[in-house]
């Protein structure tokens, strides 16, 4: 069993589209519109007009103004859950955690707070993502105009090394998939616990305690997370089946009865398939959270959990040890910060690459004009494919760990370098991937969830975190109820060999002990003027930046109110594979109009699950959008 490549996770993104529903709850101020998806493409010209045509742009900045769904009413946009108010926005992968931040909002806690406490409970309530066995990132805007970014990304165990992924052949195993050694040293308590310290107000405990509610009672789960479990199940299943197969793992035992514990915890107590409005209890977890709101992140990294941790990871053949759990750090960083065409954007840097990539679009959108042109017309896509094959060259050959190799940053970030890395751009016709390269030379010595939340003050946060695949590396650790990540696959294994999401990247990502895996995660936010124009991310591997990047854009160059830029198809190009990865729902004129220019096109259920929230740049209303014909979730506001 090989994770499918390129996949943005290994379960959930080709679901079905949810019963016709349309559900409008307007009150005192606060509205929330639950609609059925948008199943063709959207009704935008699909013509092919020269670079030239006249500006289509509407107004810079988008006004919410003007659409019946604008005023609170039936909403013209379907495939997306819309909330809208004046003092608080949440929008998040999973009812019961958007329910947790908006009540952390209502009683007084600021938007870290409201974050903390969702990052906790979807690691309840959204086990193929949410787990605190994992890592990712945050980006926090102050009210006062600062901001600032948290990296709590996984590090490398201390024993691993360069090539601990490949056989004696030289071949990349699976290793970096499934089971204990996939795993990297989980980051998120910490990274929770250290912007609560810094930036929360609520006590600490006040955060768990939703979540350990949540583990030790249970919780309703929707239909999205009914098909997630039992999918997730028979992915362990299978898993499974290699485990018992192979002859040589001396640990054989040891992950058969993990495994055997985790679908104890995953499976519907009757074993049939777990349906909508189930209850769910998880009463190992709920002790473990229980420890970590009586003891902090000292409870996960120190102490008796840190120990059961790193010994029933070894039995099983991993890596981890006591040692590399007291040794985890989060890292404040700067984060990155740029203008674009009158606006603010602050985004993640690297170990995430997400944020260099995303200011690369964004330059080489500015430099080829792509806003001068219909957002649905051939010659924008084609262009935009143009600069995302360049851009990921770049990304998978450049960006590593900053406190592992060197990185020519400032040439990335510099929009002069990506005039010239798009200057041989043809208008017409496709460059091969093969004829592309990184564009500086490289020193020889690259599951997820996203969230967003602002509060009555403005702060402002985008969090994206992550087991990497579906369910991580597929096993919990006994008697703790949590999922192991599987994010050392984000690793170059070996140089030139795709990773799970097709991504062949360099060996400035390659494996060394207490380094961060290249990561593609963009939280990010939008500014004007300093106030909060738009904050979002994505879940979708290598396609989370082209997903952030499409539907900013949108908003920014376009004016589109947020929900309709997320139901928007997506379309994605990262170097290699030379192919345009498109989402079902394309316009049949425009794949003929790129294959006509020598783009091969491959075909894609959904890509990404972008839960964003924008501000009315005249009015200020805020509105919470979850992408839910995607992947479901659930926004609100108030
Ligand atoms: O950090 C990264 O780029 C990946 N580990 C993200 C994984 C992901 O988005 C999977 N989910 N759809």
């Amino acid at each position: 069993m090989r994770r499918p490549a390129i996949v943005s996770s290994a379960v959930g993104f080709a679901r079905g589209l949810a019963p016709l529903a349309l559900l409008v709850a307007c009150l005192a101020g606060a509205c929330k519109q639950s609609v059925p998806p948008e199943t063709g493409p959207a009704p935008a010209a699909a013509s092919a007009p020269a670079a030239s045509v006249a500006p289509a742009a509407p107004p810079e900045t988008g006004s919410l103004a003007g659409g019946p769904d604008d005023a609170g009413q039936a909403p013209a946009v379907p495939g997306v859950d819309v909330a809208t108010g004046r003092r608080g926005a949440v929008t998040t992968a999973e009812p019961n955690a958007t329910a947790v931040g908006r009540a952390i909002l209502e009683k007084g806690g600021n938007a870290v707070d409201a974050a903390v406490a969702i990052g906790l409970a979807l690691g309840v309530t959204h086990p193929t993502a949410g787990g605190i066995g994992g890592g990712g990132f945050m980006v926090i805007y102050f009210p006062d105009g600062r901001s600032t970014a948290i990296d709590f990304r996984e590090v490398a165990p201390r024993k691993a090394s360069r090539d601990m992924y490949l056989d004696e052949s030289g071949n990349p195993t699976k290793d970096s998939l499934y089971g204990p050694r996939a795993a990297g040293v989980a980051g998120n308590v910490a990274g929770f616990a250290m912007v609560h310290k810094k930036y929360g107000s609520l006590p600490w405990k006040e955060l768990v305690q939703p979540a350990v509610a949540l583990a030790k009672d249970g919780h309703e789960i929707d239909s999205v997370h009914a098909e997630d479990l039992t999918a997730g199940v028979k992915l362990m299943e299978d898993y499974r089946k290699e485990v018992e197969a192979a002859n040589k793992n001396p640990a054989k035992a040891a992950i058969l009865a993990a495994l055997d514990q985790t679908m104890a915890i995953m499976r519907r107590p009757d074993g049939r398939p777990w349906r909508a409005g189930d209850r769910w209890a998880q009463p190992d977890l709920a002790a473990t959270y229980q420890a970590i709101a009586e003891r902090g992140a000292p409870a996960f990294y120190r102490g008796p959990l840190a120990k059961k941790l790193a010994s029933e990871v070894r039995k099983m053949g991993g890596l981890w040890t006591e040692a590399d759990l007291a040794a985890y750090r989060p890292i404040e960083r700067k984060p990155i910060v740029f203008d674009y065409r009158g606006h603010q954007v602050i985004t993640m840097p690297p170990p995430s690459a997400g944020g260099v990539s995303l200011r690369q679009i964004f330059a080489a959108s500015e430099a080829l004009e792509l806003y001068q042109m219909p957002w649905d017309s051939v010659d924008r896509i084609h262009l935009y494919v143009e600069v995302l094959r360049r851009v990921y060259a770049d990304r998978n050959q450049l960006i590593g760990d900053p406190a592992f190799v060197k990185m020519p940053l400032k040439t990335l970030l510099d929009s002069a370098y990506m005039k010239r890395r798009v200057s041989d751009v043809n208008r017409q016709q496709a460059t091969p991937s093969a004829k592309v390269s990184a564009g500086v030379e490289v020193e020889e010595k690259p599951e997820t969830t996203h969230f967003s939340v602002v509060d009555e003050k403005g702060m402002v946060v985008a969090n994206t975190y992550t087991l990497n695949g579906g369910f991580g590396a597929l096993v919990a650790v006994p008697g703790t109820g949590i999922l192991l990540n599987n994010q050392m696959d984000d690793f170059t294994a070996k140089v030139g060999a795709p990773n799970m999401f097709g991504l062949v990247q360099g060996p400035q990502n390659a494996i060394a002990p207490g380094k961060r895996m290249v990561s593609s995660m963009t939280p990010t936010i939008v500014t004007k003027a300093g106030k909060l124009r738009a904050v979002c991310g994505s879940p979708g591997g290598a396609t989370i930046i082209t997903t952030v990047a499409q539907v900013l854009l949108q908003v920014i160059d376009y004016g589109k109110p947020i929900d309709r830029a997320i139901v928007q198809t997506r379309i994605h190009h990262q170097w290699l594979p030379d192919a345009v990865i498109y989402e079902e729902g394309l316009d049949p004129k425009i794949a003929k109009g790129l294959e006509a220019r020598g783009h091969k096109l491959m075909s894609r259920g959904r890509i990404g699950h972008a839960n964003c929230i924008e501000s009315d740049p005249k009015t200020g209303e805020l509105r919470a959008v979850a992408d839910s014909a995607r992947r479901g979730g659930d926004a609100d506001a108030f």
